[in-house]
């Protein structure tokens, strides 16, 4: 590791100027977070989680992050995608001849990750290696052209110029595994997906049909279009996790992930330990309102299932938090993923069947996110619906070749077993 501390900063709701807020260190063992003496002095300090996850309580005492980093701390640091040019940036700082590549995996720790990410990362948590004033690591903005060109030279590991290997640098400050990077274009913070050479079909059409039919089935989600760069098709997703104030100054939205709120690390993630139900729980605990949000959790849930979308673990959900309530954010990567099996799971468990992507087991814990047997049958009949509607409309207007969309029709969208 290079770095073994970080100062945290926070944007508190509505401000545009950041307060440092603690210190996350390697005491040698294991990370550890202190909240720091002049924030919990001040009136308005938010404890940065919900009560009895870690960060939750406003005390001096220190909270154990692990090995890994955990809770809010790890939100705001990157993922696959954002370390992979991280390691890249560093070892062009450690040789700039570039003549003898240092592997970095490995030799870097997780507050070298967490200070390699950008200001611009997801949410409202900043981290910088000084606590006096905030000096926000930000990378002048390259042409979204560039971008491309270079995630995907990168992707096939081919070499990149000084050019292009800046222009990626954009992507280091957001989660996620597929290449990325995140741009402002007049007011709007977005969020650009690009195709990855391991994409079996047009993953860009698909999602951002996807996003298009939540929309048209009553979700809220995030507003996607498709653009043209370079004669490769591109997602640009308007990011809600910022915003302006009267002034126009830009502002930011604190968001958990609900691998945070359900207090799960990467592993637990990966292994299908989160749950829904458990989710709904939280919800049900500490959502402003969890009428609104129960039920749009479990359309949510119902949706991934009618479409075929297993992507949807722990990280592809969060809620805002403002040191009092939760509410839901709007959905993000939704998208079906092709398969040809006949049954699936999605990522977090559903029901009495455990994660089984079927309308049944999705019916058969309804209460638990707040809804009667005859309001989630209703549900589920009129989201069905819509899907068989417009699905194949949809995705064809975003872009989709037909081919495709036979391909998807066969085993993913409105798959046969989602019926058993
Ligand atoms: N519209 C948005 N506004 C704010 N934050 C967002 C938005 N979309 C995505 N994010 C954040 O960025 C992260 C990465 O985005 P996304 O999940 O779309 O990427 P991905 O590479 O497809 O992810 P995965 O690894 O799940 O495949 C999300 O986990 C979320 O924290
Ligand atoms: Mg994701």
């Amino acid at each position: 590791m290079i770095s073994d501390r970080a100062y945290l900063w926070l944007f508190p709701p509505g401000q545009a100027e950041p307060v440092v807020c603690g210190v996350v260190a390697w005491d040698g063992a294991e990370y550890v977070f202190r909240y720091g003496k002049s924030y919990l002095a001040r009136p308005d300090a938010i404890p940065l989680s919900i009560p009895g996850r870690p960060l939750g309580e406003l005390t001096g005492e220190p909270y154990v992050l692990d090995h890994e980093l955990s809770g809010a701390v790890r939100d705001a640091a990157p993922d696959a995608w954002g370390r992979r040019i991280i390691q890249r940036e560093i070892a062009k700082t450690l040789d700039p001849t570039g003549k003898a590549p240092y592997r970095l995996e490995g030799e870097l720790g997780e507050i070298d990750y967490l200070l390699g990410a950008g200001a611009d990362r997801i949410g409202a948590l900043d981290a910088t290696d000084r606590p006096d004033a905030y000096k926000p690591r930000t990378k002048p903005i390259r042409p979204l052209a560039d971008a491309l060109e270079a995630a995907d030279r990168m992707e096939r590991g081919q070499e990149l110029d000084d050019d292009l290997d800046a222009a990626l640098n954009h992507g280091t400050s957001i989660g996620g595994a597929r290449p990325k990077v995140l741009f402002r274009r007049g007011k709007s913070w977005l969020v650009a997906k690009f195709s990855s050479s391991r994409d079996t079909l047009n993953m860009i059409a698909a999602e951002h049909g996807a996003m298009r039919l939540a929309a048209k089935a009553g979700l809220t989600v995030a507003d996607t279009r498709v653009l043209g760069v370079s004669g490769k098709d591109v997602l640009l997703v308007r990011r809600f996790d910022r915003d302006t104030d009267a002034d126009g100054h830009p502002t930011r939205r604190h968001m958990l992930s609900a691998m945070t709120l359900l207090d799960l690390d990467e592993y637990a993630v990966r292994s299908g330990e989160a749950s829904y139900l458990e989710l709904a729980d939280v919800l049900r605990q500490y959502a402003r309102d969890f009428e609104r949000d129960g039920r749009e959790l479990f359309r949510r849930m119902v949706f991934n299932i009618l479409i075929g979308n297993t992507d949807d673990h722990a990280r592809n959900h969060a809620c805002f938090w403002d040191g009092t309530a939760l509410d839901l954010t709007p959905g993000y990567d939704i998208c079906p993923q092709p398969r040809l099996g006949y049954s699936a799971d999605l990522a977090m468990t559903v029901g009495h069947q455990g994660r089984a992507a079927t309308l049944n087991n999705a019916l058969s814990q309804a209460e638990r996110f707040g809804l009667s047997e005859h309001e989630a049958a209703e549900c589920v009949d009129a989201m069905k619906r819509i899907v068989e509607a417009h699905w194949k409309e949809l995705f064809s207007a975003a872009g989709m070749e037909a081919g495709d969309i036979e391909y998807l029709a066969k085993a993913t969208i409105l798959s046969p077993s989602i019926f058993d």
